[in-house]
């Protein structure tokens, strides 16, 4: 469907640059939001270099319940204000997690995980969910991705029927 394999990866601006078109590419014809998030963290997870978890938690039932994703079985369930992924639901912020085994809570499912960004997807003022992504490297997550990321999230939200 995509060939991958011409995103350049000599940096991050060039990397999420010339993902922005499969990025876009993804929901140019589709609106269902659960097949754009699947498709959203294969794409993500098979581009991005030291990821070993990208996906989405859904807000449920007033938690967080797992969603589409790529990498390990994770945890299935998560309070709101539990972990990184409750963290960034209940502030509605972006949590940026240089080393995981420095933030109070964190919410080990793969042991391999050092570095966390997390995502809140909020649509007219509504709470959706969150898009998590897990490194094994420490700090590999700064502002660029950050940028680029929420960027990617309001493609997905703008893009989808949720
Ligand atoms: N580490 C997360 C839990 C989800 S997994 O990383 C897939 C947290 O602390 O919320």
């Amino acid at each position: 469907m995509f060939d991958i394999s011409v995103v350049r990866q000599e940096n991050k601006e060039v990397m999420y640059t010339d993902s922005m078109d499969f990025v876009k590419g993804l929901f140019y014809e589709e609106r269902n939001a659960l097949a754009n998030m699947s498709n959203l963290a294969s794409l993500l997870y098979h581009i991005m270099p030291d990821v070993n978890w990208v996906g989405f938690y859904l807000h449920t039932e007033d938690q967080l319940v797992l969603g589409p994703f790529h990498g390990k079985p994770a945890c299935i369930r998560i309070q709101i204000g539990k972990g990184v992924c409750g963290r960034a639901a209940g502030d509605l912020e972006t949590q940026l997690v240089k080393n995981v085994h420095e933030f109070e809570g964190h919410i080990a499912c793969d042991g391999d995980t050092n570095s966390e960004i997390v995502i809140p997807m909020v649509k007219d003022g509504r709470l959706l969910g969150v898009f998590d992504l897990d490194s094994p490297k420490l700090k590999r997550f700064d502002d660029i991705d950050r940028k680029y990321l929420e960027e990617i999230v309001r493609l997905l939200l703008d893009g989808s029927d949720f």
